[in-house]
């Protein structure tokens, strides 16, 4: 038996992505959009997004680190990458792969209202509830998930599984 089992397929992500697109298209007219992606996990997603806005945006990256290889975040984040465009005075949108206990989350969005950006919102691929831990504002989630681990498109265990083009529920 497989340890993957299918959550989501290619063409059902396109659809949502594309949704989520159509809405910050229209909520960011007339706006300086700033899109920073939180590598790796929403690498892909961030790639898919942005090519079926309507709008301008610029783009960049950080990388921050709480789980290892494991499953589990342990709260401490640590910044692998930070960002390198300037965001001050700017509309941000973070772009994350999943929200778990949105620990991460949380302390990202910390760090980016450091930079004194206009404001700052927050687009998952996936909204999973279940060890929710601090309180985070979603403003955009492409699917919500209750329990489970998941990889494939962008998402990982222990770094493998990233290149899937679906989303699969891992056995672990
Ligand atoms: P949080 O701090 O618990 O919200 O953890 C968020 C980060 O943990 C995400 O950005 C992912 O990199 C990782 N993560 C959490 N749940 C999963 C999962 O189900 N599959 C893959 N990575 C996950
Ligand atoms: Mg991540």
């Amino acid at each position: 038996m497989s340890e993957l089992t299918p959550v989501l397929a290619a063409d059902e992500i396109h659809l949502l992505v594309k949704n989520m697109a159509r809405r910050i298209s229209a909520d960011y007219i007339d706006r300086e959009l700033v899109m920073i992606g939180v590598l790796k996990g929403a690498f892909i997603f961030l790639a898919d997004l942005i090519r079926q806005l309507t709008i301008p945006v610029t783009v960049d990256f950080l990388q921050a680190c709480s789980y290892g290889a494991g499953t589990q975040s342990c709260g401490a984040v640590r910044l692998v990458k930070d960002i390198g465009v300037d965001i001050r005075s700017k509309d941000v949108l973070l772009v994350e792969d999943i929200v778990d206990s949105g620990l991460t989350l949380n302390w990202i969005l910390g760090h980016l209202k450091s930079f004194q950006p206009l404001s700052v919102g927050v687009c998952t691929l996936i909204d999973k509830r279940e060890r929710r831990e601090a309180e985070v504002p979603i403003a955009y989630s492409g699917h919500v998930a209750e329990k489970g681990f998941l990889v494939g498109y962008g998402l990982d265990y222990a770094e493998a599984y990233r290149h899937l083009p679906g989303l699969y529920h891992l056995k672990i």
